[in-house]
């Protein structure tokens, strides 16, 4: 069953000219079928690069509208019109206006896990693998980093020479992931390293090893010359770990670690995407013209 879904969508690919791109939290069956598979910020270029006249997305919805705010000319699809993070809708753009009226020179840094209106608003755009690069390159001594509180903080900790406000934005997944939990998996797994990603809580990253995006999680474990390894980051993750390090061990911490939205994204779902090209990514032309701009900017500053 599974094979025959598999033979169609690839069948599919070639005939309607399609290129899947996915992100590592989805499930592994689907990764392993998809033309490429990264984390927000190798995607969101990688759509500016394909040649395809469609794409096919396998992630949540801020990821399709980034590739079609960047690609005005393609059909963006997402394998699940529903699948979407709800952390890029932890702000109100009355409060970028508020921060502004109240900090001249302030930045509006926008985690690329933001809607496309909050992009609209926005200076530039970061995903957890370019922000430090992106900040310190911005001449702003205040930095208004919104929607996440986490990341927010950990960049802040990096760039001690500016001022940053933050927005109590969330990731539900990795905020789930606890302190406590993790000291047990530690003491469970003595000689294993932590990795985790900065969308969790800062007693979290204080015991981590290692604080990276998913990809920068991926190739620290690859080499890494440690056997064993506490992810803290979403489940998805593993199926390229173990993939790229049969002779490592990879642990979660708790039962947690799942994003009940990207795991929405199946190959039955993908099948049908893929036959009918829909949902459909649209963007009012206006509002993507806006938010384009922050997008394009950090593709510039984080080369
Ligand atoms: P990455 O940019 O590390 O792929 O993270 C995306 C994400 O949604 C994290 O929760
Ligand atoms: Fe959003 Fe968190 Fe899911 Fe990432 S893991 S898509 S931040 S809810």
């Amino acid at each position: 069953m599974e094979d025959s879904i598999k033979k169609e969508i690839e069948q599919l690919k070639r005939k309607k000219d399609v290129v899947i791109l996915a992100h590592y939290y989805v499930d592994g069956q689907v990764q392993e079928l998809a033309d490429f598979v990264g984390d927000s910020y190798f995607l969101a270029k990688k759509a500016t690069e394909v040649t395809e006249k469609n794409i096919l997305f396998c992630g949540v919805s801020f990821m399709g509208e980034s590739a079609k705010i960047l690609n005005p000319g393609k059909r963006v699809v997402m394998a699940d019109g529903t699948a979407d993070c709800p952390m890029a809708h932890m702000l109100d753009i009355d409060r970028i206006a508020e921060v502004r009226r109240e900090y001249a020179d302030a930045a509006v840094v926008c985690y690329v896990n933001s809607t496309a209106e909050i992009k609209a608003y926005s200076d530039v755009c970061v995903t957890s693998s370019n922000a430090l690069r992106v900040v310190r390159a911005l001449p702003n001594r205040n930095i208004f980093f919104v929607p996440d509180e986490n990341l927010g903080r950990y960049i802040a900790s990096q760039i001690p020479e500016k001022n940053f406000i933050l927005n109590d934005g969330f990731c539900h997944v990795h905020t789930s992931i606890y302190k406590e939990e993790l000291l047990h998996a530690k003491e469970l797994h003595p000689d294993a390293l932590v990795l985790s990603h900065p969308e969790c809580r800062e007693n979290v990253l204080e015991i981590s090893d290692f604080i990276g995006s998913t990809s920068e999680i991926l190739s620290f474990a690859e080499r890494s010359e440690a056997k064993e390894f506490i992810i803290c980051t979403e489940m998805g993750v593993f199926y390229e770990l173990e993939l790229k390090n049969p002779n490592k061990k990879f642990y979660s911490v708790g039962h947690r670690q799942f994003c009940p939205n990207m795991k929405k994204i199946s190959l039955e779902k993908v099948l049908y995407a893929m036959e009918t090209l829909e949902p459909v990514v649209e963007i009012d032309e206006k509002l993507r013209i806006k938010a384009a701009k922050p997008l394009s900017r950090m593709l510039e500053l984080a080369k």
